[in-house]
């Protein structure tokens, strides 16, 4: 089974070809991203209208180079696949109507994909991780735990009650003068700096459950930023490893309530799946590779490639829907808001308000 994915939800205009063989397993074709960094840089986060007109611009050649590089037509495919949300509207819409039109001049059907689903199944398309797995997404727009029951069955265990981790991420490298995206920023000067150096909190480590809180520690990186102004290069790395240190003890305290939560509902499931942007950061899949260990669980984190946004996993939800007869109609809407899991109540602020909300 081939399927054509297409990923236009934020800031990244994406493209891929993935196969789905009888057995479950999997093979990427052809992998095409395009990402619009430079044309955010100089406004410090994504401008939702720069990137629906990037999108508009770049998605027919990016299609064209995935399926080229997969040496494939349209005819050859059996389904197309696009992220329809969460995300900003402008590029879902161009995303959706680019696959719609596609698949009804080719004569295929649409998935309509949940981007977070996309993230979701990663682990399953790269390592073939069997259901039910613990799943920790962290990304720009989210921060949950969610056991991952089956393709369209998610539980959510936990989420932040504020900001984004990847949001935290990039608020803290703005505060500290650090380039967008926050996140490889701050890992990279955090490598140079003394994570002992500032107190930071570890906000929600002392409170049952597994949601997440970081505006408070985002306010006190601030304060301790403000008490040594001007800032020095030193002081610059220091203040980013002190900060990624807080954000992994606390990452590392919610993952052990989520996967004793988890290990209740089932028994013998031993596998804890990192996946979203933030899942790049080499000292959090660290601490979760150790926090994982010691409750016997084993942590699944895809490759960097695919650990930020591409379309090879719009593509390969599209074709675990596919496989099990879940297509849309063509008249499928965008959707800024689609949460994995519906019965579970947003929080307050619900960490939406990343460029992914
Ligand atoms: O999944 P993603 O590419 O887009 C969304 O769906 O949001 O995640 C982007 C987020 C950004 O906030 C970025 O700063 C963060 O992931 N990120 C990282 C790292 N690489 C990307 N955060 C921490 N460490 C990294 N190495
Ligand atoms: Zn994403």
């Amino acid at each position: 089974m081939l399927v054509l994915g297409i990923e236009t939800s934020c800031d990244e205009t994406a493209a891929a070809v993935v196969e789905r063989r009888g057995d479950g397993t999997a093979r990427i074709v052809a992998d095409t991203v395009l990402s619009q960094i430079d044309e955010h840089a100089a406004f410090g986060g994504v401008v939702p209208e720069i990137a629906a007109r990037a999108h508009v611009e770049a998605l027919d050649g990016i299609v064209a180079t995935a399926m080229r590089d997969a040496g494939l037509r349209f005819a050859d495919i059996d389904a197309v696949a696009a992220t329809a949300g969460p995300g900003l509207i402008g590029g879902l819409i161009v995303g959706l109507t680019t696959a719609r039109a596609i698949a009804l001049a080719a004569g295929k059907p649409l998935v309509a994909v949940n981007h977070l689903e996309g993230h979701a199944l990663t682990a399953r398309l790269t390592d073939g991780v069997a259901f039910p797995y613990l799943l920790l997404l962290v990304s720009g727009g989210h921060t949950q735990f969610l056991a991952v029951e089956g393709v369209g069955r998610y539980h959510r265990l936990g989420t932040t009650i504020d900001d984004a981790l990847g949001e935290a991420f990039d608020k803290a490298a703005k505060l500290l003068g650090l380039p967008h995206p926050g996140g490889p920023a701050i890992e990279l000067a955090a490598k140079r700096g003394d994570a002992a150096r500032f107190a930071l909190p570890r906000p929600v480590i002392d409170r049952p459950g597994a949601d997440f809180s970081f505006s408070g520690l985002k306010t006190a990186l601030r304060l301790a930023a403000e008490a040594i102004a001007p800032l020095s290069d030193t002081d610059v790395d220091d203040l980013a490893a002190s900060f990624q240190a807080a954000v992994v003890d606390v990452v590392a305290n919610r993952a052990a309530h989520a996967i004793a939560a988890f290990a209740d509902m089932h028994p013998g499931a031993r596998n804890l799946v990192v996946a979203g942007g933030v899942a790049a950061n080499q000292a959090l899949r660290a601490s979760l590779a150790t926090e994982a260990g010691s409750h016997g669980f084993r942590l699944v984190a895809p490759p960097l490639r695919l650990c930020s946004d591409n379309a090879a996993m719009i593509a390969w939800a599209g074709a675990e829907r596919l496989a099990l007869g879940l297509t849309d109609d063509a008249g499928m809407a965008a959707r800024p808001r689609w949460p994995l899991d519906p019965d579970s109540a947003p929080m307050i602020g619900g960490g939406m308000k990343g460029a992914k909300a």
